[in-house]
């Protein structure tokens, strides 16, 4: 059996298991394990570990099928960031975050007026960021990976061409563009099968187009998407559409290799992204602050320990607002001073354990968030781990792409601030480290995390969401550390989520008991109830007993843990 049929027969095989199987529970492996929002890209993942790749090889191989397997947020036009350890704990992180385009401005969203035009940051063509995942998997493979570059790209061609079982969450979204003008053509046809009609749960889904892209990318490396026929067909569908990406924008991208961001609890190490994120800064500063807190007499769900933990969130959204955005356009970013352990201690005293505090209005906030970017957890047996978020931004990003490349373009651009001097009670934020500029990185909230116990890694943790990915890879990093949870338990906890503004404390539905509610109001606290946050996908390891412990999300119903 050819190599392309064994992976096929082996995903279909994961496939109809998960269909018979408890899906989202934990799962236990000896030699390495992979999770992700599909379970077929997991399980491609382990097959390069089952070749001998290590985990950079099974993450970029897990990132390349998500592309095709799930592709609301798994992604080639879009971008993200990868945290690794290797197996001596030395840790590196790779920033492949969407770029401005040269001709960007930052008034290029605004009317006559200098009003924000509805939407027009994140449904429209000018919306779209210069996507870095392709550079990003290949600096990543070409650095840290064993398998040649061919081989890990292979399933995810193999999977556009031979295609893979169209799932329930995939049926739902072809339903709903079936029904919906987008911003472009290209969704309404996105999900047809040969006959013009709308794929059916379990049909073999075909991505031909895709599968073409993806082979040049295979063939020529990163000038099979930043050059050449891709980067010409790219710029042609730009000037179709109203775009602003030119061929030069393509060829200058670079991702960029940056040190984490080093933050530590109670004797473990936790290290994560640096700004373009924000992620890293603000949960090392709410971790450091979780230190300070007597956890004896803070009982979990308690009220006074998510009116701690919403304090936490709310000084450490405050300061994102403030001070975060492209280190390569804001050199003077204080991070040293938000994730060191004094900030934390100043920051802590002013926490009033009986009392909200004010969040001011003059100052940030917006809430935005849905679960439209993926996370992807791998250990291998080596000891090495990758923590990879990436994402388009919204669910299909800008909800354009161009037939003839297969791929949907970010609408990244939206993560700007989009009016200079503009901060609004409604939650936009108009703060100058975030302000747009030609070939600058939008800030973003995706945190994929590392911590490890001894110098070697224990857990690898992240989630979509939006700025709630900060807070819900915060609380469960917090309960798998300080309250012991298994790391399916962790993940599944309900959670809170607060941003500073607006001033409130958002809650997962069934969280909150009645007198819990009644407690956290006389506190003065507003609150705000909703259906789940985040998408975590986790795995930790036990280093006495030498098992690789995984578990996603039960809120994507087709994500998995797959080990071996
Ligand atoms: O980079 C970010 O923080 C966002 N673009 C992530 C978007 C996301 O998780 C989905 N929701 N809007």
């Amino acid at each position: 059996m050819s190599n392309s049929k064994t992976i096929v027969l082996f995903i279909l095989t994961i496939c109809f298991l998960g269909a018979t199987a408890s899906l989202n529970a934990q799962t236990y492996a000896k030699n390495g394990m992979v999770v992700s929002s599909d379970r077929g890209s997991s399980a491609v993942g382990v097959s390069m570990l089952k070749k001998g790749g290590n985990a950079v090889d099974a993450a970029v191989a897990t990132a390349f099928s998500l592309a095709v397997t799930h592709p609301s947020a798994g992604n080639i036009g879009g971008g993200g960031f990868m945290v690794f350890m290797n197996a001596e704990g030395k840790t590196t992180t790779i920033d492949f975050r969407e770029k401005a385009p040269l001709a960007a401005t930052n008034t290029m969203y605004l009317d006559a007026d200098g009003q924000l035009i509805e939407d027009s940051n994140h449904m429209s063509a000018k919306a779209i960021g210069v996507p870095g995942t392709v550079a990003g998997l290949y600096l990543a493979h070409s650095k840290y990976g064993k398998l040649p570059w061919k081989t890990v790209i292979q399933p995810a061609i193999d999977q556009a061409q031979n295609g893979f079982p169209f799932n329930w969450s995939l049926y739902h979204d072809a339903q709903y563009f079936s029904k919906t003008e987008g911003v472009n053509t290209f969704m309404k046809t996105y999900f047809n099968n040969k006959n013009a009609a709308i794929m059916q749960p379990n049909e073999l889904w075909k991505q031909l187009a895709l599968a073409q892209t993806l082979t040049l990318i295979r063939d020529q490396g990163p000038d099979g998407f930043y050059k050449g026929k891709t980067a010409q067909k790219i710029v042609d569908f730009m000037r179709k559409n109203g775009g602003i990406i030119t061929k030069k924008d393509l060829a200058k991208y670079e991702a960029i290799e940056r040190e984490p961001i080093k933050g530590s609890y109670k004797g473990y190490d936790i290290y994560t992204m640096p700004p373009p994120s924000s992620g890293g800064v603000a949960l090392v500063e709410m971790m450091n602050l979780m230190e300070l807190a007597d956890f004896k007499s803070l009982e979990f769900n308690s009220a006074a320990h998510l009116h701690l933990v919403a304090e936490a969130m709310r000084r450490a959204f405050a300061d994102r607002a403030e001070h975060l955005g492209d280190p390569d356009f804001n050199p003077n970013i204080p991070v040293t001073k938000l994730t060191a352990k004094d900030f934390a201690k100043k920051r802590f005293q002013e926490i009033n354990m009986a009392k909200a505090s004010p969040s001011d209005s003059a100052l940030y906030g917006r809430l935005y968030d849905s679960d439209n970017t993926t996370h992807l957890s791998v250990m291998d047996k080596e000891g090495n781990a990758v923590s990879l978020t990436y994402t388009l931004e919204y669910s299909y990003g800008s909800q354009m792409g161009a037939k003839e490349l297969g791929f949907i373009f970010n609408n990244e651009m939206g993560d700007f601030n989009p009016q200079p001097g503009s901060t609004k009670n409604n939650g936009q934020i108009g703060t100058a480290p975030n302000l747009i500029a030609p070939e600058k990185r939008m800030l973003s909230s995706m945190t994929p995390t590392i911590v490890s116990k001894n110098g070697k890694p224990y857990l690898v943790i992240g989630s979509p969401g939006g700025r709630t990915i900060i807070n819900t890879v915060f609380q469960t990093t917090l309960n798998v550390l300080e309250f012991n949870m298994r790391i399916d338990k962790a993940i599944e906890a309900l959670k809170i989520h607060h941003q500073w503004l607006p001033n409130q404390i958002v809650y997962e539905k069934n969280l909150l008991s009645p007198d819990t509610r009644k407690i956290l109001e006389s506190m003065g606290h507003t609150l705000k109830e909703r259906n789940n946050m985040g998408a975590l996908m986790g795995i930790t390891y036990d280093a006495e007993k030498k098992i690789f412990t995984g578990a996603s999300d039960s809120s994507q119903p087709d994500s998995g843990a797959v080990g071996y």
